[in-house]
Protein backbone atom coordinates (compact mmCIF):
# COMPACT_ATOMS: atom_id res chain seq x y z
CA UNK A 1 0.00 0.00 0.00
CA UNK A 2 1.08 3.71 -0.39
CA UNK A 3 1.32 5.22 2.45
CA UNK A 4 2.09 9.31 3.37
CA UNK A 5 4.02 9.68 6.97
CA UNK A 6 3.43 13.26 8.35
CA UNK A 7 6.33 14.17 10.71
CA UNK A 8 9.52 12.52 10.56
CA UNK A 9 9.96 13.07 14.19
CA UNK A 10 10.53 9.89 16.59
CA UNK A 11 7.23 8.25 15.80
CA UNK A 12 7.03 8.88 12.27
CA UNK A 13 10.87 7.68 11.57
CA UNK A 14 9.96 4.62 13.22
CA UNK A 15 6.84 3.72 11.84
CA UNK A 16 7.77 4.30 8.17
CA UNK A 17 10.88 2.51 8.35
CA UNK A 18 8.88 0.07 10.11
CA UNK A 19 6.07 0.30 7.53
CA UNK A 20 8.16 0.20 4.28
CA UNK A 21 10.21 -3.36 6.19
CA UNK A 22 6.58 -4.51 6.11
CA UNK A 23 6.62 -4.37 2.41
CA UNK A 24 4.61 -1.04 1.36
CA UNK A 25 5.62 2.35 -0.07
CA UNK A 26 5.99 5.09 2.34
CA UNK A 27 6.89 8.65 1.86
CA UNK A 28 8.19 10.57 4.70
CA UNK A 29 7.06 13.84 5.00
CA UNK A 30 8.39 16.72 6.84
CA UNK A 31 8.92 20.47 6.22
CA UNK A 32 12.24 20.75 7.86
CA UNK A 33 14.40 20.10 4.29
CA UNK A 34 17.77 19.98 6.15
CA UNK A 35 16.51 17.05 8.28
CA UNK A 36 15.16 15.09 5.20
CA UNK A 37 18.41 15.37 3.39
CA UNK A 38 20.22 14.20 6.23
CA UNK A 39 17.51 11.50 6.04
CA UNK A 40 18.12 10.61 2.20
CA UNK A 41 22.20 10.87 3.22
CA UNK A 42 21.12 7.85 5.46
CA UNK A 43 22.28 10.19 9.07
CA UNK A 44 19.79 8.98 11.83
CA UNK A 45 18.94 11.76 14.09
CA UNK A 46 17.95 9.95 16.98
CA UNK A 47 19.86 6.43 19.26
CA UNK A 48 17.36 3.54 18.01
CA UNK A 49 18.36 0.07 17.56
CA UNK A 50 17.75 -1.64 13.92
CA UNK A 51 16.42 2.05 12.85
CA UNK A 52 20.24 2.41 10.96
CA UNK A 53 20.25 -0.83 8.99
CA UNK A 54 16.01 -0.21 8.21
CA UNK A 55 16.90 3.35 7.06
CA UNK A 56 19.46 2.23 4.79
CA UNK A 57 18.00 -1.19 3.63
CA UNK A 58 14.88 0.95 2.12
CA UNK A 59 15.72 4.51 1.54
CA UNK A 60 15.35 5.48 -1.81
CA UNK A 61 13.99 2.26 -2.60
CA UNK A 62 10.20 1.48 -0.55
CA UNK A 63 10.75 4.68 1.76
CA UNK A 64 11.14 8.24 -0.25
CA UNK A 65 11.64 11.81 1.63
CA UNK A 66 9.03 14.69 0.74
CA UNK A 67 8.50 18.03 1.87
CA UNK A 68 5.27 18.04 -0.27
CA UNK A 69 2.73 17.13 1.39
CA UNK A 70 -0.22 17.88 -0.87
CA UNK A 71 1.26 15.85 -3.38
CA UNK A 72 2.81 12.77 -1.17
CA UNK A 73 -1.33 12.98 0.44
CA UNK A 74 -2.46 12.88 -3.00
CA UNK A 75 -0.46 9.84 -3.79
CA UNK A 76 -1.30 7.68 -0.72
CA UNK A 77 -4.12 5.66 0.20
CA UNK A 78 -3.63 6.06 3.94
CA UNK A 79 -2.27 9.42 5.63
CA UNK A 80 -0.27 9.15 9.67
CA UNK A 81 0.03 11.87 10.79
CA UNK A 82 2.63 11.98 13.28
CA UNK A 83 3.78 15.34 14.22
CA UNK A 84 4.04 16.44 17.38
CA UNK A 85 1.38 17.59 19.69
CA UNK A 86 3.90 19.53 22.27
CA UNK A 87 2.09 20.60 26.00
CA UNK A 88 -0.15 24.10 26.04
CA UNK A 89 1.39 25.79 29.63
CA UNK A 90 -1.94 24.47 30.66
CA UNK A 91 -0.85 21.08 30.54
CA UNK A 92 -3.12 19.98 27.35
CA UNK A 93 -1.64 18.48 23.88
CA UNK A 94 -1.48 21.54 21.31
CA UNK A 95 -3.18 20.15 18.37
CA UNK A 96 -2.39 23.36 15.54
CA UNK A 97 0.15 21.07 14.08
CA UNK A 98 -2.21 18.11 13.57
CA UNK A 99 -5.21 20.71 12.23
CA UNK A 100 -2.43 22.18 9.68
CA UNK A 101 -2.14 18.63 8.39
CA UNK A 102 -6.11 17.53 8.39
CA UNK A 103 -6.09 21.17 6.23
CA UNK A 104 -3.43 20.53 3.96
CA UNK A 105 -4.23 16.99 3.28
CA UNK A 106 -8.11 18.01 2.59
CA UNK A 107 -7.33 19.87 -0.19
CA UNK A 108 -5.76 16.95 -2.02
CA UNK A 109 -7.92 13.83 -2.38
CA UNK A 110 -8.43 13.04 -5.29
CA UNK A 111 -9.42 9.21 -4.58
CA UNK A 112 -10.43 8.14 -0.99
CA UNK A 113 -7.75 8.47 1.71
CA UNK A 114 -7.66 7.04 5.12
CA UNK A 115 -6.26 9.80 7.85
CA UNK A 116 -4.75 8.20 10.74
CA UNK A 117 -3.58 9.67 14.21
CA UNK A 118 -0.64 8.42 15.00
CA UNK A 119 0.18 11.52 17.37
CA UNK A 120 -0.71 11.18 20.76
CA UNK A 121 -3.45 12.90 21.08
CA UNK A 122 -6.62 13.55 23.65
CA UNK A 123 -10.17 11.77 22.65
CA UNK A 124 -12.55 13.98 19.96
CA UNK A 125 -9.22 14.95 18.06
CA UNK A 126 -10.10 12.01 15.55
CA UNK A 127 -14.17 14.49 15.18
CA UNK A 128 -12.07 17.38 15.01
CA UNK A 129 -9.95 16.66 12.16
CA UNK A 130 -13.08 15.14 9.94
CA UNK A 131 -14.75 18.08 10.66
CA UNK A 132 -11.86 20.89 9.78
CA UNK A 133 -11.17 18.12 6.52
CA UNK A 134 -14.92 18.97 5.72
CA UNK A 135 -14.49 22.76 6.56
CA UNK A 136 -11.59 22.54 3.75
CA UNK A 137 -13.98 21.07 1.18
CA UNK A 138 -13.72 17.35 1.42
CA UNK A 139 -16.38 15.39 0.60
CA UNK A 140 -17.61 13.54 3.32
CA UNK A 141 -17.63 9.67 1.45
CA UNK A 142 -14.13 10.85 0.57
CA UNK A 143 -11.91 9.72 3.46
CA UNK A 144 -12.29 8.40 6.56
CA UNK A 145 -10.49 9.22 9.86
CA UNK A 146 -9.03 6.56 12.16
CA UNK A 147 -7.13 6.45 15.11
CA UNK A 148 -4.08 3.84 15.14
CA UNK A 149 -1.99 4.94 18.70
CA UNK A 150 2.03 3.73 18.92
CA UNK A 151 2.96 1.86 22.21
CA UNK A 152 6.73 2.48 21.17
CA UNK A 153 9.41 3.00 24.07
CA UNK A 154 12.42 4.40 23.18
CA UNK A 155 15.34 2.27 22.13
CA UNK A 156 13.34 -0.69 22.18
CA UNK A 157 10.81 1.10 19.73
CA UNK A 158 11.75 -0.70 16.15
CA UNK A 159 11.23 -4.09 17.94
CA UNK A 160 8.02 -2.78 19.70
CA UNK A 161 6.40 -1.72 16.15
CA UNK A 162 7.52 -5.25 14.65
CA UNK A 163 6.89 -7.24 17.62
CA UNK A 164 3.66 -5.71 19.35
CA UNK A 165 1.82 -6.79 22.46
CA UNK A 166 -1.66 -5.44 20.39
CA UNK A 167 -2.16 -3.26 17.34
CA UNK A 168 -5.21 -0.82 17.97
CA UNK A 169 -7.37 0.08 15.22
CA UNK A 170 -9.57 2.76 16.08
CA UNK A 171 -12.20 3.24 13.02
CA UNK A 172 -15.92 4.34 12.81
CA UNK A 173 -16.70 2.46 9.37
CA UNK A 174 -16.02 -0.92 7.91
CA UNK A 175 -14.18 0.80 5.02
CA UNK A 176 -11.55 1.88 7.10
CA UNK A 177 -10.82 -0.73 9.27
CA UNK A 178 -10.21 -3.10 6.55
CA UNK A 179 -7.36 -0.83 5.34
CA UNK A 180 -6.11 -1.01 8.74
CA UNK A 181 -6.43 -4.52 8.57
CA UNK A 182 -4.17 -4.91 5.45
CA UNK A 183 -1.40 -2.15 6.96
CA UNK A 184 -1.04 -4.58 9.41
CA UNK A 185 -1.72 -7.83 7.75
CA UNK A 186 2.13 -8.83 7.33
CA UNK A 187 2.37 -8.71 10.94
CA UNK A 188 -1.22 -10.30 12.17
CA UNK A 189 -0.89 -12.94 9.63
CA UNK A 190 2.72 -13.73 10.54
CA UNK A 191 4.29 -13.22 7.01
CA UNK A 192 6.44 -10.83 8.08
CA UNK A 193 8.21 -13.60 10.64
CA UNK A 194 8.89 -15.90 8.30
CA UNK A 195 10.70 -13.08 6.04
CA UNK A 196 14.68 -13.80 5.84
CA UNK A 197 15.64 -10.59 6.34
CA UNK A 198 12.97 -9.86 9.29
CA UNK A 199 14.12 -8.04 12.55
CA UNK A 200 14.45 -10.76 14.96
CA UNK A 201 12.10 -11.38 17.71
CA UNK A 202 13.41 -9.66 20.68
CA UNK A 203 13.79 -11.77 23.77
CA UNK A 204 10.54 -11.72 26.21
CA UNK A 205 8.60 -10.86 23.08
CA UNK A 206 5.29 -13.11 22.81
CA UNK A 207 5.60 -15.17 20.69
CA UNK A 208 1.73 -15.62 19.88
CA UNK A 209 1.05 -13.69 16.54
CA UNK A 210 -0.02 -9.96 17.66
CA UNK A 211 -3.61 -9.20 17.59
CA UNK A 212 -5.59 -6.31 16.04
CA UNK A 213 -8.27 -5.01 18.66
CA UNK A 214 -10.72 -3.04 16.10
CA UNK A 215 -12.42 -0.39 18.82
CA UNK A 216 -14.03 2.99 17.57
CA UNK A 217 -11.38 5.92 17.31
CA UNK A 218 -12.59 7.66 20.33
CA UNK A 219 -11.68 4.66 22.41
CA UNK A 220 -8.45 4.04 20.76
CA UNK A 221 -7.58 7.36 21.69
CA UNK A 222 -8.30 7.16 25.36
CA UNK A 223 -6.63 3.70 25.20
CA UNK A 224 -3.52 5.05 24.46
CA UNK A 225 -3.85 8.14 27.06
CA UNK A 226 -4.95 5.48 29.38
CA UNK A 227 -2.17 3.20 28.73
CA UNK A 228 0.42 5.29 29.13
CA UNK A 229 -1.13 6.65 32.80
CA UNK A 230 -1.31 3.18 33.51
CA UNK A 231 2.08 2.26 33.73
CA UNK A 232 2.95 5.73 35.22
CA UNK A 233 0.89 4.63 38.19
CA UNK A 234 2.71 1.30 38.28
CA UNK A 235 5.50 2.87 38.74
CA UNK A 236 4.98 5.62 40.83
CA UNK A 237 3.02 2.90 43.48
CA UNK A 238 6.53 1.26 43.31
CA UNK A 239 8.14 4.27 44.46
CA UNK A 240 6.13 4.66 47.72
CA UNK A 241 6.53 0.71 47.96
CA UNK A 242 10.11 2.07 48.29
CA UNK A 243 9.34 4.65 50.88
CA UNK A 244 7.70 2.66 53.03
CA UNK A 245 10.08 -0.05 52.55
CA UNK A 246 13.23 2.31 53.48
CA UNK A 247 11.09 3.21 56.79
CA UNK A 248 10.90 -0.67 58.07
CA UNK A 249 13.92 -1.37 56.78
CA UNK A 250 12.70 -4.38 53.97
CA UNK A 251 13.62 -5.07 50.61
CA UNK A 252 11.62 -3.40 47.68
CA UNK A 253 13.00 -5.59 44.94
CA UNK A 254 11.78 -8.97 46.87
CA UNK A 255 8.52 -6.99 47.98
CA UNK A 256 7.91 -6.27 44.00
CA UNK A 257 8.95 -9.06 42.57
CA UNK A 258 6.18 -10.85 45.32
CA UNK A 259 3.94 -8.53 43.70
CA UNK A 260 4.39 -8.54 40.09
CA UNK A 261 4.55 -12.85 40.70
CA UNK A 262 0.63 -12.51 40.25
CA UNK A 263 -0.22 -12.65 37.10
CA UNK A 264 -3.39 -10.26 37.78
CA UNK A 265 -0.67 -7.97 38.06
CA UNK A 266 2.53 -8.61 36.26
CA UNK A 267 6.32 -7.91 37.02
CA UNK A 268 6.79 -5.02 34.66
CA UNK A 269 7.07 -1.38 35.58
CA UNK A 270 7.52 -2.10 38.76
CA UNK A 271 11.20 -0.88 39.22
CA UNK A 272 11.00 2.10 41.84
CA UNK A 273 14.34 4.74 41.22
CA UNK A 274 14.35 8.36 40.40
CA UNK A 275 11.25 8.62 38.66
CA UNK A 276 9.82 7.91 35.70
CA UNK A 277 10.68 11.04 32.54
CA UNK A 278 10.82 11.02 29.23
CA UNK A 279 8.73 13.14 26.21
CA UNK A 280 5.68 10.83 27.03
CA UNK A 281 4.59 10.28 30.93
CA UNK A 282 5.51 13.64 32.13
CA UNK A 283 3.46 15.26 29.25
CA UNK A 284 0.65 12.89 28.63
CA UNK A 285 0.09 12.23 32.27
CA UNK A 286 -1.13 16.05 32.51
CA UNK A 287 -2.66 15.87 28.73
CA UNK A 288 -4.86 12.93 30.04
CA UNK A 289 -5.93 14.78 33.32
CA UNK A 290 -7.18 18.00 31.09
CA UNK A 291 -9.06 15.71 29.23
CA UNK A 292 -10.48 13.96 32.01
CA UNK A 293 -11.56 17.33 33.40
CA UNK A 294 -12.86 18.77 30.62
CA UNK A 295 -15.54 15.76 30.88
CA UNK A 296 -16.08 16.82 34.25
CA UNK A 297 -14.39 14.30 35.47
CA UNK A 298 -11.30 14.99 38.75
CA UNK A 299 -8.95 12.32 38.08
CA UNK A 300 -7.22 12.94 41.46
CA UNK A 301 -5.50 9.68 40.95
CA UNK A 302 -3.44 10.95 38.53
CA UNK A 303 -2.20 14.21 40.50
CA UNK A 304 -1.04 11.62 43.23
CA UNK A 305 1.04 9.82 40.28
CA UNK A 306 3.05 13.10 39.31
CA UNK A 307 3.26 13.69 43.01
CA UNK A 308 4.81 10.78 43.89
CA UNK A 309 7.10 11.03 40.69
CA UNK A 310 8.36 14.42 41.53
CA UNK A 311 8.92 14.09 45.32
CA UNK A 312 10.98 10.79 44.40
CA UNK A 313 13.44 12.92 42.52
CA UNK A 314 13.47 14.94 46.20
CA UNK A 315 14.17 11.80 48.38
CA UNK A 316 16.98 10.60 46.76
CA UNK A 317 18.58 14.34 46.89
CA UNK A 318 17.95 13.51 50.71
CA UNK A 319 19.07 10.47 50.54
CA UNK A 320 22.68 12.10 48.49
CA UNK A 321 22.72 14.75 51.45
CA UNK A 322 22.42 12.00 54.07
CA UNK A 323 25.11 10.00 53.33
CA UNK A 324 28.04 12.37 52.45
CA UNK A 325 26.17 15.16 54.68
CA UNK A 326 27.35 18.74 52.93
CA UNK A 327 27.35 18.96 49.43
CA UNK A 328 29.32 22.39 48.74
CA UNK A 329 32.46 21.09 47.30
CA UNK A 330 32.07 17.64 47.05
CA UNK A 331 32.79 16.01 43.39
CA UNK A 332 30.26 13.48 42.57
CA UNK A 333 30.58 10.92 39.42
CA UNK A 334 27.04 10.85 38.12
CA UNK A 335 26.56 7.84 35.55
CA UNK A 336 23.59 8.61 33.30
CA UNK A 337 22.50 11.83 32.06
CA UNK A 338 19.31 9.68 29.59
CA UNK A 339 15.65 9.56 30.80
CA UNK A 340 16.32 6.11 30.61
CA UNK A 341 18.82 3.35 29.61
CA UNK A 342 18.97 2.60 25.27
CA UNK A 343 18.44 6.32 24.62
CA UNK A 344 20.06 9.66 23.69
CA UNK A 345 17.26 11.47 24.80
CA UNK A 346 17.75 13.72 27.82
CA UNK A 347 13.81 15.25 27.83
CA UNK A 348 12.34 15.61 31.13
CA UNK A 349 15.27 13.81 32.24
CA UNK A 350 14.72 13.05 36.00
CA UNK A 351 18.64 12.47 36.08
CA UNK A 352 19.70 15.76 34.16
CA UNK A 353 17.28 17.24 37.04
CA UNK A 354 19.07 15.66 39.51
CA UNK A 355 22.39 16.65 38.54
CA UNK A 356 21.27 20.59 38.08
CA UNK A 357 19.81 20.60 41.94
CA UNK A 358 23.27 19.28 42.77
CA UNK A 359 25.39 22.01 41.08
CA UNK A 360 22.88 24.28 42.71
CA UNK A 361 24.00 23.21 46.20
CA UNK A 362 27.86 23.57 45.09
CA UNK A 363 28.50 20.08 44.05
CA UNK A 364 31.23 19.68 41.17
CA UNK A 365 29.64 16.96 38.85
CA UNK A 366 31.93 14.92 36.45
CA UNK A 367 29.29 12.62 34.48
CA UNK A 368 29.29 9.82 31.84
CA UNK A 369 26.25 8.94 29.70
CA UNK A 370 27.47 6.20 26.96
CA UNK A 371 24.69 8.39 24.84
CA UNK A 372 23.21 11.35 25.77
CA UNK A 373 26.66 13.76 26.91
CA UNK A 374 26.23 15.61 23.72
CA UNK A 375 22.46 16.42 24.54
CA UNK A 376 23.25 16.84 28.12
CA UNK A 377 25.77 19.26 27.27
CA UNK A 378 23.40 21.80 25.50
CA UNK A 379 21.17 22.10 28.71
CA UNK A 380 23.48 21.49 31.95
CA UNK A 381 25.51 24.02 33.13
CA UNK A 382 29.14 24.76 32.12
CA UNK A 383 30.39 23.68 35.15
CA UNK A 384 29.59 20.39 34.48
CA UNK A 385 32.77 18.38 33.41
CA UNK A 386 32.20 15.05 31.37
CA UNK A 387 34.08 11.55 30.90
CA UNK A 388 35.07 9.18 28.57
CA UNK A 389 33.94 6.37 30.42
CA UNK A 390 33.16 5.66 34.11
CA UNK A 391 36.03 5.08 35.87
CA UNK A 392 37.46 7.75 34.75
CA UNK A 393 34.19 9.87 36.13
CA UNK A 394 34.96 7.93 39.21
CA UNK A 395 38.21 8.97 39.74
CA UNK A 396 39.26 10.88 42.55
CA UNK A 397 35.28 11.44 43.14
CA UNK A 398 33.99 11.48 46.62
CA UNK A 399 30.67 9.25 45.44
CA UNK A 400 29.34 7.60 42.51
CA UNK A 401 25.37 7.87 42.15
CA UNK A 402 23.87 6.13 39.33
CA UNK A 403 21.26 8.03 37.45
CA UNK A 404 20.23 5.79 34.29
CA UNK A 405 19.66 2.28 34.21
CA UNK A 406 22.31 1.29 31.37
CA UNK A 407 22.98 -2.25 30.91
CA UNK A 408 26.72 -1.71 31.21
CA UNK A 409 26.91 0.38 34.48
CA UNK A 410 24.91 -3.30 36.10
CA UNK A 411 28.08 -4.43 34.41
CA UNK A 412 31.11 -2.12 35.95
CA UNK A 413 34.26 -3.62 36.93
CA UNK A 414 33.83 -3.37 40.98
CA UNK A 415 37.31 -3.49 41.71
CA UNK A 416 38.67 -1.21 39.40
CA UNK A 417 35.82 1.81 40.44
CA UNK A 418 36.14 1.10 44.31
CA UNK A 419 40.29 1.85 43.43
CA UNK A 420 39.54 4.63 41.52
CA UNK A 421 37.06 6.78 44.25
CA UNK A 422 38.56 8.35 46.86
CA UNK A 423 35.76 7.34 49.00
CA UNK A 424 34.05 3.68 48.14
CA UNK A 425 30.41 5.33 48.16
CA UNK A 426 27.97 4.30 45.43
CA UNK A 427 24.22 5.94 45.46
CA UNK A 428 22.42 4.06 42.94
CA UNK A 429 19.15 5.82 42.20
CA UNK A 430 18.33 2.53 39.68
CA UNK A 431 19.15 -0.30 41.81
CA UNK A 432 21.19 -2.31 39.62
CA UNK A 433 23.32 -3.84 42.25
CA UNK A 434 22.77 -6.46 45.13
CA UNK A 435 24.31 -4.71 48.47
CA UNK A 436 26.13 -8.11 49.72
CA UNK A 437 28.05 -8.06 46.21
CA UNK A 438 29.03 -4.41 47.11
CA UNK A 439 30.10 -4.60 50.38
CA UNK A 440 32.52 -7.86 49.18
CA UNK A 441 33.67 -5.39 46.90
CA UNK A 442 33.99 -2.62 50.07
CA UNK A 443 32.01 -0.76 48.86
CA UNK A 444 29.08 1.91 50.93
CA UNK A 445 25.86 1.20 48.84
CA UNK A 446 22.88 3.00 48.91
CA UNK A 447 19.67 2.29 46.81
CA UNK A 448 15.82 2.98 46.63
CA UNK A 449 13.86 0.67 48.89
CA UNK A 450 16.09 -1.15 50.34
CA UNK A 451 18.58 -1.06 53.44
CA UNK A 452 21.70 0.46 53.16
CA UNK A 453 24.36 -1.92 52.92
CA UNK A 454 27.75 -1.12 54.28
CA UNK A 455 30.92 -3.45 54.91
CA UNK A 456 31.26 -3.62 58.52
CA UNK A 457 27.30 -4.97 58.33
CA UNK A 458 27.53 -7.38 56.36
CA UNK A 459 26.43 -10.33 57.79
CA UNK A 460 23.67 -12.15 56.67
CA UNK A 461 20.50 -10.40 55.13
CA UNK A 462 18.33 -10.04 58.26
CA UNK A 463 20.43 -9.35 60.75
CA UNK A 464 22.28 -7.24 58.38
CA UNK A 465 19.02 -5.14 57.96
CA UNK A 466 18.26 -4.67 61.64
CA UNK A 467 21.77 -3.35 61.56
CA UNK A 468 21.29 -0.78 59.30
CA UNK A 469 18.30 0.25 60.98
CA UNK A 470 19.95 0.51 64.34
CA UNK A 471 22.50 2.26 62.76
CA UNK A 472 20.02 4.53 61.15
CA UNK A 473 18.40 4.98 64.66
CA UNK A 474 21.67 6.18 65.96
CA UNK A 475 22.09 8.58 62.94
CA UNK A 476 18.68 10.20 63.60
CA UNK A 477 19.10 10.75 67.35
CA UNK A 478 22.75 12.57 66.38
C1 LIG B 1 6.53 5.15 27.05
C2 LIG B 1 5.67 3.86 27.00
O1 LIG B 1 6.34 2.80 27.69
C3 LIG B 1 5.39 3.43 25.56
O2 LIG B 1 4.50 2.32 25.54
C4 LIG B 1 4.73 4.61 24.82
O3 LIG B 1 4.48 4.31 23.46
C5 LIG B 1 5.65 5.82 24.89
O4 LIG B 1 5.89 6.15 26.28
C6 LIG B 1 4.96 6.96 24.18
O5 LIG B 1 3.90 7.40 24.64
O6 LIG B 1 5.38 7.33 23.08
P1 LIG B 1 9.16 5.66 26.83
O7 LIG B 1 8.80 7.05 27.27
O8 LIG B 1 10.05 5.48 25.67
O9 LIG B 1 7.81 4.82 26.50
O10 LIG B 1 9.89 4.96 28.04
P2 LIG B 1 9.55 3.86 29.15
O11 LIG B 1 10.38 2.68 28.91
O12 LIG B 1 8.12 3.68 29.31
O13 LIG B 1 10.14 4.61 30.46
C7 LIG B 1 9.58 5.85 30.92
C8 LIG B 1 10.26 6.27 32.20
O14 LIG B 1 9.88 5.42 33.27
C9 LIG B 1 11.80 6.23 32.18
O15 LIG B 1 12.29 7.38 32.84
C10 LIG B 1 12.14 4.98 32.95
O16 LIG B 1 13.41 5.04 33.56
C11 LIG B 1 11.02 4.96 33.98
N1 LIG B 1 10.72 3.61 34.51
C12 LIG B 1 10.24 2.63 33.70
C13 LIG B 1 10.88 3.38 35.88
O17 LIG B 1 11.31 4.27 36.65
N2 LIG B 1 10.55 2.13 36.36
C14 LIG B 1 10.07 1.14 35.58
O18 LIG B 1 9.78 0.05 36.10
C15 LIG B 1 9.91 1.39 34.21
Amino acid sequence: MRIAIVGSGYVGLVTGVCLADLGHEVILVDNDEAKLSALQRGDVPIHEKFLPELLARHRGARLQFSADLAASARDSEAVFIAVGTPPTEQGDADLSYVESVARDVSGSISSYKLVVEKSTVPVYTSGWIRKIMLRNGARSDSFDVASNPEFLREGTAVTDFLYPDRIVAGSDTDRSSEVLRQIYEPLTSGRYYAEAHAVPRPEGARTQLPQLLLTSAKSAELIKHASNAFLAMKISFANAVASVCESVGADVKHVCQGIGMDSRIGPRFLNPGIGYGGSCFPKDLLAFRSVARECGMDFRLLDEVIRINEDQRQRFLRKVRSALWTLRGKRLAVLGLAFKGGTDDIRESPAILLVQALVQEGSQIIAHDPAAMARAKEVLPAAVEYAANPYDAARGADALLILTEWEEYAQLDLARLAHELKYPIVIDGRNLYDGNVMTQHGFTYYSVGRPTAAPEEHAGSVVSEQRVLKGKERERKA
